[in-house]
This record gives structure tokens, sequence and C-alpha cells, in this order.
């Protein structure tokens, strides 16, 4: 039976569950480096000098390292309230600080965030918005449509809810089959993952219908580019409004 008592909590402010989180980050999520990558290769062939990317939940850069290694010239500022994960985007990310602006705000609070007059050609957040709720990621796409240049990007990639009342033996396979083909093992079992471990996380992922639906709400263009398992990438473009 699912052991609901007990909640995952993710300690972001704490400095140790920082440096844990960051040591393995990609263990237990089968879809992390494909991600990362198709990211990164859509930054190296949209990106325009001069502009600027943000990304909301920077954590501790390590992203952002991987930009840096191939565009060295590039300019990002990152967002994130936890002053322990910038502690270690800062040491990650020291040879770039000139060119990368890191700022401590919860990004539910849009209305207080002052972010450095720049042209945002390309926004991206990476695991970060299924913390905080619907409502507020909603606003969270409205604010990204309005500060993007014509034609920017954002790209979201994150844990999303899936029908694990349903469908739970298929993910539970899947999930098998993910974890025996992955060099990243975290040694969860299917059962364990399904039934115990996404039941007891205290956070809010919405569904892929949720998130597009979103997305087209706040103005953008919006697909997935990539989906495994309980973990999506999503592409959203901001064209002009229609006019009506
Ligand atoms: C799972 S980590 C991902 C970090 C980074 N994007 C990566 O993938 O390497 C989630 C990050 O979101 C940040 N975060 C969560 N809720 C936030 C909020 N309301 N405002 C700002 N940052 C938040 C956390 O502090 C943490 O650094």
């Amino acid at each position: 039976m699912p052991n609901q008592s007990r909640s995952i909590t993710d300690e972001w402010f704490n400095k140790d569950f920082a440096k844990q989180w960051d040591e393995t980050a990609f263990e237990g999520n089968h879809a992390r480096t494909k991600h990362l990558d198709i990211m990164l290769s859509i930054i190296l062939k949209e990106y325009q000098a001069a502009n600027t990317i943000l990304d909301l939940g920077i954590g501790s850069g390590q992203f952002e390292a991987t930009i840096f290694d191939q565009r060295p010239n590039a300019n990002i500022v990152g967002v994130d309230y936890s002053p322990a994960m910038l502690e270690l985007a800062e040491i990650r990310l020291r040879s770039f600080l000139e060119q990368c602006v890191l700022i401590q705000h919860d990004f539910t609070n849009l209305e207080k965030l002052v972010l450095p007059r720049k042209k945002y050609q390309i926004a991206v957040s990476v695991q970060a918005l299924h913390h905080i709720s619907h409502q507020k990621k909603l606003e969270v796409f409205k604010y990204l449509y309005q500060i993007l240049e014509e034609k920017g990007i954002f790209l979201l990639s994150d844990r999303i809810t899936i029908n694990t009342t349903h469908l739970s033996h298929l993910y539970t396979a899947l999930w098998e089959y993910l974890e025996e083909n992955s060099k990243m093992k975290s040694g969860w079992s299917g059962k364990y993952y399904v039934h115990e471990r996404l039941p007891q996380k205290a956070d809010y992922p919405a569904t892929l219908e949720e998130l597009l639906t979103f997305l087209h709400e706040a103005g953008f263009q919006a697909a997935c580019l990539h989906l495994q398992m309980d973990r999506a990438l999503i592409a959203g473009i901001k064209l002009p409004k229609p006019l009506v």
C-alpha cells in the first residue's frame, strides 16, 4: 500500500540539501540529460549575441555551465529564491559572473521582481515550476510573454502529473525500463516510484495538457518537444497576439 503519511519536501534553503541535490540531480530523472541536451542545442542555434537568456529557478547553475562552455559570451540572468542554491551557482559560474546576473527572488512574487533592462530573447525553466501553484504558473507564463522579445522562445522542462490512477502498471513498467537502461540509476523500483514516491511529493506538477493550455492562455504558441514518463520538455514562442 502507498504510504501517504510522510511527505517529501524539498528544502531549498538548507545548504546540505542543496549540495546533495546538486550532486545527485541526474538520479531518478531519466530525461534530464536529454532535456538539457535538446535545450542547449536549441539555444546554440537560436541565441543571438547581445540578447539575454532568463532562467527562472536557475538553482546551482548546472545548465548555465553547459551554455557558457559553448557560448562563453552569452548573457544570462538567473532567478532563484534559495541562497544555498545561488551560492553553488556562484561557485560553478565564477568565471562568467560578469555575464551572469544572479538574482535572489521568489518567482511567485513577480510584481516585485526587478530584472536588469535587457533584450530577453530566450527564457528557460528547468524542474522549478512544479513547485508553485497552477495559478502562479499561469502568472509566470504571462510575465514571460510580456518580457520576451517578439519571436522570443520559452523552454520549459518539468515534472508533470501522470495518470497513475488508471495506468499505474504501465508507468511502473516504463520506470523499470528506463532505470535498467539508464547510466544514472536511482535504485528505486517502479512500484516505489509510482506508488510511494510520487504520491508523497509535496509539490504541484500540472498535466501536460494543463501546461499547454496555460501557455496558450498567456499568448504563446506552444508544443511538447519531448516527453518521457513524467518529464516534459515544452517550447513556447512569442508571436504577436492576433488582432480581434
Ligand atoms: C529542482 S531545482 C532545479 C535547479 C535548476 N533549474 C536545474 O535544473 O539544475 C529547483 C529550483 O527552483 C527553485 N525554486 C523553487 N521554487 C521557487 C520560487 N518560488 N521562487 C524562486 N525559485 C524557486 C529552488 O530554489 C531550486 O533551486
